[in-house]
């Protein structure tokens, strides 16, 4: 939290560069996605890489997340430090040590963890073993992306058998993480209908061998919204969604009103004709492109969205003019919306937040760095 204020702070005020993240639109971003989970009757279980700050976890599963996904056993212990449980680690981790200290926090807390091969299966049931605690598993299957997951209903079946064999671990269900699913969300039927049939295929596959799945895991940020075109689903997994950024945008997922978070920055040089930097490049913003957009571009300017943000360097940020009509002073302050919010915010300590620009408070970015 920031020192205590002696007069309201507004957000213009802050040293720049700045992230700063808009409560009241990550509220109704929190709380949009729970109701669309729970009119559909599934679960949430929000993916928190996008903010790796426990405050925020607690936000959501206050409005009905029945628990969270982390990416890395560092993440995993961020949050059940702070009192978070059901932690879902969607990631094929490799190494005693990591599963150790995974296994350690499953003596307190449940934990899941997603595999895709059998020797990772068995190096979790030893370490869940050495801990004396149990350690739920999912089968990750590959619906499209080609990043991890077996390929067929047989070697989900094949994997599921090897594990049902193991000590101190328990056959829970299946999951994918559908990132091709790159289309307008009106556009995504066909796509969701083909991930919902290979998730039937598995489910029968399963069932002739007598495996239940008591959990069917899909959901990224594009595609969460025509998840109940997968009747099959029991819960999804969106992680940008609390904050959205210029992909989210490009995709047409969300709306820049639905933008909770924007990096603040401030024009420094403008010595060179047609330009003007900024005081924030890749150590401020990642280096992710526009992927859903022209490919151009470090992120969108929210007071002259003509003007391109066409190169960094670590610290600097370079603004194309062009034909924009802006001639920007130095000590202009400027609002950017970074491409990709959750390789931004893993660049900073802090995010600001505020209601109505006046800064309320400071998160510390706990989980930032955690990549092991
Ligand atoms: C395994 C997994 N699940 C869920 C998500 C969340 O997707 P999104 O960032 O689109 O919200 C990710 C994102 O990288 C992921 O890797």
């Amino acid at each position: 939290m920031l020192p205590l204020q002696t007069k309201p702070m507004h957000i213009q005020e802050l040293e720049t560069p700045a992230i700063v993240v808009d409560l009241a639109v990550m509220e109704s971003n929190i709380r949009s996605m729970a109701e669309y989970c729970q009119s559909h009757g599934f679960g949430l279980r929000p993916h928190t890489k996008t903010h790796k700050i426990p405050a925020i976890a607690r936000m959501q599963v206050d409005a009905g997340s029945r628990g969270i996904t982390v990416a890395k056993p560092g993440e995993a212990e961020v949050m059940s430090g702070a009192g978070l449980d059901d932690i879902l680690v969607h990631y094929p981790v490799f190494g005693d040590s990591k599963l150790d200290r995974l296994a350690v926090l499953a003596r307190e807390r449940k934990i899941i963890l997603a595999v895709d091969s059998p020797v990772t299966a068995e190096a979790i049931s030893r370490a869940a073993s050495r801990a004396g605690s149990s350690i739920r598993i999912l089968v990750e299957f590959d619906s499209g992306m080609r990043r991890c997951g077996v390929a067929s209903p047989d070697n989900v079946e094949a994997l599921a058998q090897q594990i049902a064999k193991l000590p101190n671990v328990t056959f829970s269900g299946i999951t994918t993480y559908p990132g091709h699913i790159w289309d307008e969300p009106a556009h995504q039927g066909s796509a969701v209908a083909e991930l919902s049939a290979k998730f039937q295929a598995i489910l029968d596959r399963l069932r002739r061998s007598g495996f239940e799945c008591e959990i069917v895991s899909a959901g990224s940020t594009p595609a969460a919204r025509s998840s109940h075109l997968a009747s099959q689903l029991t819960e999804i997994r969106p992680g940008t969604y609390v904050f959205n950024d210029r992909n989210t945008m490009g995709v047409g997922a969300c709306t820049l009103a639905d933008c909770a978070l924007r990096v603040l920055v401030t024009v420094v040089s403008t010595a060179v004709s047609g330009r003007a930097v900024v005081d924030g490049g890749s150590k401020t913003f990642s280096s992710d492109r526009w992927i859903s957009g022209t490919k151009n571009g470090f992120g969108l300017v929210v007071e002259h969205p003509e003007v391109e943000f066409a190169t960094m360097s670590e610290e600097h940020g370079t603004l194309e003019l062009g034909d924009s009509g802006y001639s920007p002073k130095v000590g202009d302050r400027l609002t950017i919306v970074p491409n990709h919010v959750c390789a931004c915010v893993n660049l900073h300590d802090q995010l600001h937040y505020h209601r109505d620009s006046i800064v309320e408070g400071a998160w510390q970015v706990a989980g930032r760095g955690k990549v092991r």
